[in-house]
C-alpha cells in the first residue's frame, strides 16, 4: 500500500496536495466567494450568540488548534482558548451554552480529547469536532463536525492530518466571520479566493524535497535543537519540534521566538541547531532580529525563508526555501519542509519512522 514510497509517513506527506484539494472540494464556492459546511448545523442566530470557542486537542492536533486561534480571532472576532485536552478535562472551566467546545482529532478516539468533549457536554456547551476517522466517537458526540478529507493516516507521526485541519479552521473562521457580520463582501471573497492557492503551494514545497534532503544530510548528527516561530507560525515551531523528536529521538524544543531572552538563549552554542520559521508574514522583522541574536551566540542556524529573501539567507547557515504565500496561509507552507526534514533525519539515522519507539498511533487510554 506504500506504493512508490519507503514509508507511510513519506507517502502521507506527499498525499497532502490531494488531501487539501479534497478538503476544498464541495465546500468552497469560488464563484460566490462562499464556504458551506452543512455538517456544522449552524444557524446565523447561533453564530451570533457564540461568546467563546475553546479548542481542545492533544499533540499535533493541538498545534493545529493554535494556528486556528489566529484565524478565528482575526477573521471571526471570536475569543478563542486552546486547551490541551488532558489539562482541560481536569479543570473547572468557564463554559456556558454559548461556548463552543471544539475538539480536533485525527483518530476521533483519543481518550483525553473525548473526555474534554464530555466535560463540555456536561456544562451545556455547543460541541463541535474536526475529525478524520469517519464514524469515530469524536464525530458522533458532536453537535456539528468538519470531516477531514485526508483518508486514513497510518504513520504514527501525523502530517496530512495536521495541514487538513488548518484549512478546515480557516474555512470555519470565514463561515463564522460571515455569519457574525465581521467580514465585508470584499474581504470574504479575498479570503476564499486565496484558498485556490493551497494545493499548488503545498505541491511546490513537496517538489523541493531534494533540497531538504541535502540539509538533512548535513544536520543528521545534531543532538539538540530549538525551533523558533512567532505569531501565526509560532505553533509551527512546536509542531516542527514534535515531528523531529518523535521519530528521530533528537532533543527538540519549540519556542515562541520572543521568549528566547527569557531563558532558552542560554542554551545556544555551536552544538545547538536553531531552526527559525521566518516567512514573509507580519512577524518577519521580529524573527530576523531573533535569528541574528542566535547567530551572534554561535548557534547553527537554519531558516525557513520565502523565495528571494536575501536578508534571511545572509544570516543563515542553511535555508529551506518556501514559496511566497498570503500570510494567513504561511503555516500550511512552512510546516512542509519541517515534516520532510524530520522524515529524512530519522531515516538517515536508520530509524523506523512509521513505528517510533514508545508511541502508538492513537492514544485511547489516559
Ligand atoms: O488522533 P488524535 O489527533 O486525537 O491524536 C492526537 C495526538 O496523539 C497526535 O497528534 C500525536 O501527537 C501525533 N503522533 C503527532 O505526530
Amino acid at each position: 500500500e506504500k506504493g512508490e514510497y519507503r514509508h507511510f509517513m513519506q507517502k502521507e506527506i506527499h498525499e497532502q496536495v490531494r488531501a487539501l484539494t479534497d478538503t476544498l472540494a464541495g465546500r468552497v464556492d469560488f464563484e460566490e466567494g462562499k464556504i458551506r459546511i452543512p455538517q456544522l448545523n449552524l444557524t446565523t442566530e447561533k453564530a451570533k450568540q457564540i461568546n467563546k470557542i475553546i479548542i481542545t486537542a492533544c499533540g499535533t492536533a493541538a498545534h493545529a488548534g493554535m494556528v486556528g486561534k489566529t484565524y478565528l480571532e482575526r477573521i471571526a472576532r471570536v475569543p478563542v482558548e486552546v486547551e490541551i485536552a488532558s489539562e482541560f478535562r481536569y479543570r473547572d472551566p468557564i463554559v456556558d451554552e454559548n461556548t463552543v467546545v471544539l475538539a480536533i482529532s485525527q483518530s476521533g478516539e483519543t481518550a483525553d480529547t473525548l473526555a474534554a468533549m464530555e466535560l463540555g457536554r456536561m456544562r451545556g456547551a455547543i460541541l463541535w469536532s474536526i475529525v478524520n476517522a469517519i464514524g469515530s466517537q469524536a464525530m458522533r458526540l458532536a453537535d456539528g463536525y468538519i470531516s477531514m478529507q485526508t483518508g486514513p493516516e497510518i504513520g504514527v507521526a501525523s502530517t496530512k492530518a495536521f495541514t487538513a485541519p488548518l484549512v478546515d479552521l480557516y474555512m470555519l473562521a470565514i463561515v463564522l466571520g460571515d455569519m457574525r457580520g465581521y467580514l465585508s463582501d470584499a474581504e470574504r471573497r479575498k479570503l476564499v479566493n486565496d484558498l485556490r492557492l493551497v494545493p499548488s503551494l503545498v505541491g511546490e514545497c513537496l517538489n523541493r524535497e531534494d533540497a531538504v534532503f541535502e540539509v538533512s544530510k548535513a544536520l543528521k548528527d545534531v543532538q539538540n535543537s530549538m525551533y523558533l516561530g512567532r505569531g501565526i507560525n509560532m505553533p509551527i515551531a512546536y509542531e516542527g519540534a514534535l515531528k523531529l523528536k518523535e521519530i528521530s529521538y533528537i532533543h527538540a524544543e519549540g519556542y515562541p521566538a520572543g521568549e528566547m531572552k527569557h531563558g532558552p538563549i542560554a542554551l545556544v552554542d555551536k552544538e545547538m541547531l536553531v531552526l527559525a520559521i521566518a516567512p514573509k508574514d507580519p512577524w518577519y522583522d521580529k524573527m530576523i532580529s531573533q535569528i541574528e541574536q542566535a547567530k551572534a551566540r554561535g548557534g547553527k542556524v537554519a531558516v525557513i525563508a520565502t523565495d528571494g529573501d536575501t536578508r534571511a539567507a545572509e544570516i543563515a547557515d542553511y535555508v529551506f526555501w518556501v514559496p511566497d504565500a498570503p500570510w494567513y496561509l504561511t503555516p500550511i507552507v512552512t510546516v512542509i519542509p519541517l515534516q520532510i526534514f524530520a522524515y529524512h533525519i530519522a531515516t538517515l539515522r536508520g530509524l523506523d519512522v512509521d513505528q517510533p519507539r514508545n508511541l502508538a498511533k492513537s492514544v485511547t487510554v489516559e
